[in-house]
Order: structure tokens, then sequence, then C-alpha cells
């Protein structure tokens, strides 16, 4: 496997791009991140205050190579100069070279197939440059969307766990749906 990278290739599409998260996105960040719709399946937020989104990005993103991962990829609009998710490699898999990558959007960019397009750059990415055997993706059953973008690529559904799921007002019970893309699988599939 190649060294994790602290700078990433910056990736074009569409009006989009993707390119390395920084602690200047921490406003931008805040203003999905405090959303409680978009964190209703994620194991954070919604937050309260602006210096959670920059806790996040300096205690969780930023320092991502010390865990032998690239640091994530902030999604951009590129016309208004604004950060509107990320998608990231955020956990390594036990015993083989491969990663779980995670992914969050800002609700006015919901349903213009900005995250299966960054899904697609992620996967390509992770394969072709960073040489990953394998890539995990989970989600809530009742998450639609996520499972609908992540089908979309292509990963396969391996397993399904009960999982508890606790937010600040509310305990999710749900089954969460895991998938993995295998390098060989992606490929043959070109
Ligand atoms: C999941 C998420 C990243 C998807 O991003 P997106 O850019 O809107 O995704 P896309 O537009 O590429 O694709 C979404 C697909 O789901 C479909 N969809 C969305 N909501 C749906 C619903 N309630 N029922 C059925 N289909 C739905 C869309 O129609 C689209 O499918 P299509 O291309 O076949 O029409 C975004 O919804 C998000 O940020 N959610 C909150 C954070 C989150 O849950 N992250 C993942 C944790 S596992």
């Amino acid at each position: 496997m190649k060294k994790p990278y602290k700078k990433m290739p910056v990736i074009y599409f569409d009006d989009y791009c993707l390119r390395t998260i920084k602690k200047s996105d921490a406003n931008d960040m805040f203003e999905y991140g405090k959303d409680k719709e978009v964190t209703q399946f994620l194991n954070w937020g919604p937050f309260i205050l602006p210096i959670e989104a920059k806790k996040s990005i300096t205690r969780i993103y930023l320092p991502r190579h010390k865990e032998g991962l690239p640091i994530g990829y902030s999604i951009i609009d590129v016309k208004k100069s604004k950060m509107i998710g990320t998608i990231d490699f955020h956990s390594k898999i036990k015993n083989i070279n491969g990663v779980e990558i995670g992914f969050v959007l800002h609700k006015d960019y919901w349903n213009k197939g900005i995250m299966t397009n960054a899904l697609k750059r992620m996967v390509d990415i992770g394969f072709d440059y960073l040489g990953y055997e394998k890539m995990t993706m989970k989600h809530l059953k009742q998450n639609i969307a996520s499972q609908k973008v992540i089908e979309k690529i292509g990963f396969k559904l391996i397993k399904t766990n009960i999982y508890i799921l606790e937010k600040r007002d509310q305990v999710i019970k749900d089954e969460l749906l895991i998938y993995e893309l295998l390098r060989e699988d992606y490929h043959g599939n070109q």
C-alpha cells in the first residue's frame, strides 16, 4: 500500500469538486452539521455551536494520517466556493488493505446525483491511486438515500446487524446494512 497522503488530488465533476478538508471549512460544515435531518442517521450532531464543527475538523478529520488514512475530502460547490459536505476513508478494515467510506451532504444539494458522483470518484481513488483491495460502507435501513447511492456504485450487501443509535433526543433501533466492494469485482465490471 502507498503511504497515506496528507493532501489528496483535487477532483472536479460537473460544478463540484473534491479537495482535502481545511480548517476554514468550519463555518460551512456548521451550516449542514446543525441540521437535525442531515445528521439524523449519523453518529454525530446536530451541532449546537460552531466550535463543534471546528473541533470535528481539527480533532477528527485532519489527524487521520496519524492512523494511516488520507485526510478526508470536502465537497465544494465551485461556483459558490462553498463547502457542502464531506466524503472520506474514515476507518481501516482489520487484517486487509481496505477502508470504510462515509459521507454527508448539505440538504439543499440532495437528490442531484452529487454523492453518487463523489462516491464513484472516491472508489476510483481508493483502488487506483491508494491501492486498496476492499472498501466497505454501512447505513441504517431507514436511510434510503444512502442505500441508493451505495448500491448504484456496485457495493454488495454482505451482512446486517441490529444497531442502536443514541441521538440527543431519541434512540433509533434499526438494522445496519453492511456492504463491500472488492477490487476484482469493481474492475471486473468496467
Ligand atoms: C445520503 C446522501 C449523502 C445522498 O446524497 P445525494 O447527493 O442526495 O445522493 P444522490 O442524489 O447521488 O442519490 C440519491 C438517490 O436516493 C434517492 N432517494 C432519496 N431519498 C429517497 C427516498 N426517501 N426514497 C427513495 N429514494 C430516495 C434519490 O432519488 C436518488 O436515487 P436516483 O438517482 O435513483 O434517483 C444525503 O442524503 C445525505 O447527506 N444524507 C445525510 C447524511 C447521511 O445519512 N450520510 C450517510 C450515513 S450512512
